[in-house]
């Protein structure tokens, strides 16, 4: 793909899961051109991207290197060590959980960096994705990497490195936590008599319902909650029960685990 400045940019890893779920609405919106997209991945097979057929594959990610200005790292954590590829002089972007930019920086040899954390809902263009530079990152990179990571959502740039592990359990762990809750609400109303599949569609609406309204509504969540507890209703009992019992304290606790591993413990 060609950047508006006219740079050539390569995926390692381009075969994943989240390479494309970034990639195809980066495609989609014009936020980067098909024609010089370089995508690489261990098996030669890459699919996903039928709609773009001038987007080019490789299995050598020292290829990809030399004819990429940007290089996004996009493989596991575990499978970086097999990635051999000269990336100094480059812009490397990484969205790998638990990768320090000092240990990418040891690894590849490159000075612009940025750490970014989308979340599973890209595909949907509704991640939320901070990003955090290097001091080497130029206005150019900047405006590219916004651009980029806008285009599957909503991305903010954050001024400290350690901002991206916390954001990995904030928000890079996506739809996982309200799924939590959703969970438990289908398994409430099957536990009282409520039949499976509509339990299933019931939740799933209310959730749709739910993040529609908070995401766009002027009140903020605690203002939200606060209003049905002073209305006093059905709702506010259910709301005094939960809290009573330790909701806030259970999620929080369940976000410490995720930030202490993102911070490697
Ligand atoms: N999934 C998410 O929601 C999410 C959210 C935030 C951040 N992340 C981060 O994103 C990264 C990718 O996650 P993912 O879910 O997309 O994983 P994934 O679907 O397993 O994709 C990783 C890709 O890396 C490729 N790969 C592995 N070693 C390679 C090598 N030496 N050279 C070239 N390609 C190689 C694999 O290719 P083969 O298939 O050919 O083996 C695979 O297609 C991870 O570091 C993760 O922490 C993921």
């Amino acid at each position: 793909m060609t950047t508006a400045d006219g740079r050539t940019i390569g995926i390692i890893g381009g075969a994943g899961w989240l390479a494309g779920a970034l990639l195809r609405p980066a495609l989609a919106k014009s936020a980067v051109r098909a024609d010089d997209v370089i995508l690489s991945s261990r098996r030669p097979e890459v699919s996903g991207f039928e709609a773009w057929p001038s987007i080019r594959t490789t299995t050598d990610n020292a290829e990809l290197a030399r004819q990429a200005d940007v290089v996004i790292l996009s493989v596991r954590p575990e499978d970086l060590g097999g990635v051999e590829a000269d990336l100094s002089g480059k812009l490397v972007i990484s969205v790998m959980a638990r990768m320090p930019m000092a240990e990418i920086a040891r690894r590849f040899g490159c000075a612009r960096m940025v750490r970014a954390m989308p979340n599973a809902s890209a595909e949907q263009a509704q991640s939320f994705t901070p990003w955090h530079a290097s001091a080497a990152v130029t206005a150019e990179d900047r405006a590219f990497v916004a651009s980029f990571f806008g285009a599957s959502g909503i991305a903010r740039e954050v001024p400290n490195e350690p901002d991206i592990d916390y954001f990995t359990g904030l928000t890079g762990s996506g739809f996982a936590f309200p799924a939590l809750m959703a969970r438990a609400m289908i398994e409430h109303a099957i536990e009282n008599g409520v039949a499976p599949d509509l339990a299933d569609v019931a939740v799933r609406q209310l959730m749709l319902g739910a993040g529609t309204y908070v995401s766009v509504s002027t009140q903020n969540a605690a203002e939200i909650v606060k209003e049905f507890v002073d209305y006093g209703g059905t709702t506010a009992a259910g709301l005094t029960a939960m809290i009573d019992r330790g909701s806030d304290a259970v999620v929080k606790a369940g976000l410490d685990a995720a930030w202490k591993r993102a911070r490697g413990g």
